[in-house]
């Protein structure tokens, strides 16, 4: 049962189309019939979704079509990363009425889209993400971009696609924890938006897994609504956008600490999703049974739930200092007034934020 979102921002409105067997069934003809196509692959993605996609894609006529790999890590998030994707537009000479299509993960879609948004001041994008992750954020509110000399994210450009396609079948090659890497942002965005899916997820997560298709695409459904709808109202991030950070302020903190090396994002937005209703707790927004509920499913999810006991509170507190979205020396958080509601909390003091550390 495919399932639809109409992403409307002040600078366009796009299609999130959610489905079993996009990349084989869904007709391209409206934007790539006559047109050169690039079609971006993380290497990691299995070839027969591809020949899949080339296959359908061939079907709508292009001018021509080509494929090109990349290698996806956060080092090869980089301008030297890009640097090839420029160089085979340019050297296929393609030009101003192209579409430039990603096929992978959340770095696929971020070096792509920011590739996009650039080339020739900006060409049409097909956003077609591949890891849960990505499926339920990255690929989704035009935050496209890479890494510079260290800091993540810091070169990009607010770009919105064409097209989203979510094709659940993409999902089946990912690993259990790329699995959880998704079910972090889709629980925050539970915590942070709709208390119904947050609901759903219990009974989901906690007995076992998300089996049926129909599930998964009403799971994805609703969190892509989510991100969709804060971002429509809010698209370069001056307001209700800040919301989606739930969670991620502890966990950027978490990410370059020491004692927590070797975390994965998820991982570290999981205990920084728990510290964040651990200080909604010590403020007295949420009552004590939500907390423990919220720390279940965390756990079910397959995300930490404890700092390791080496965790070190000064180098904690360095790394948070130096987060851009930390508003000058104020420190400032995503918090919960309940499950399903979130806002911005500023002024915490430090006994209040050691108190939200103790989970
Ligand atoms: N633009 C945004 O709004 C936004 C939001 C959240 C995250 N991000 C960015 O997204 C990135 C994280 O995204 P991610 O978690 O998808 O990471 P990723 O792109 O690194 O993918 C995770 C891993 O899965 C592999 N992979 C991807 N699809 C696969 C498939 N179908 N089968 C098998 N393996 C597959 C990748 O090669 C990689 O090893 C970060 O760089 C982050 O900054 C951007």
């Amino acid at each position: 049962m495919s399932k639809s979102i109409l992403v409307r921002t002040a600078s366009s409105s796009y299609e999130v189309l959610i489905d079993k067997s996009l990349l084989k069934s869904y007709n391209f003809q409206w934007l790539i019939e006559n047109k050169q196509i690039l079609v971006v692959k993380d290497s990691e993605v299995p070839e027969k979704f591809l020949n899949n996609l080339k296959k359908n894609l061939a079907q709508s006529e292009p001018k021509n079509l080509i494929s090109f790999e990349i290698q996806t890590s956060e080092e090869n998030k980089s301008i030297e990363g890009i640097k090839p994707i420029y160089e085979v537009l340019n050297q296929n000479k393609f030009n101003r009425d192209c579409v430039i299509i990603s096929l992978g993960g959340g770095i696929t879609t971020d070096m792509t889209g920011f590739v996009a948004s650039s080339y020739l001041r900006g060409v049409d994008l097909i956003q077609i993400p591949s890891t849960l992750l990505s499926q339920v954020d990255a690929a989704i509110g035009g935050k496209t971009g890479i890494n510079f000399q260290g800091a993540k994210n810091n070169i990009g450009a607010f770009y919105q696609p064409n097209l989203v396609l979510i094709d659940i079948d993409l999902l089946s090659s990912l690993g259990k924890s790329e699995i959880s890497e998704g079910l972090a942002e889709i629980i925050k965005h539970s915590l942070i938006a709709d208390k119904s899916l947050f609901e759903e997820l219990e009974q989901k997560i906690t007995n076992g897994s998300i089996t049926n298709d129909d599930d998964l695409i009403k799971i994805i459904y609703d969190s892509s609504l989510i991100k969709s709808s804060i971002v429509s109202s809010d698209e370069k991030e001056k307001g209700d956008r800040a919301l989606l950070n739930f969670g991620h302020t502890f966990g950027h903190a978490f990410e370059s600490s020491m004692a927590l090396k070797g975390f994965t994002h998820g991982q570290a937005v999981g205990l920084g999703m728990v510290c964040a209703s651990k200080l909604s707790l010590v403020l007295g927004k949420i009552e004590n049974e939500e907390y423990e509920r919220i720390k279940k499913i965390v756990k079910s999810a397959g995300l930490p739930t404890k700092l390791p006991t080496n965790f070190d509170y000064i180098e904690f507190k360095e790394a948070m200092s130096r987060d851009k979205k930390i508003l000058s020396d104020k420190l400032r958080f995503i918090t919960l007034n309940s499950i399903g509601r979130a806002q911005i909390s500023e002024n915490i003091d430090e006994n209040t934020l050691i108190e939200s550390l103790k989970i």
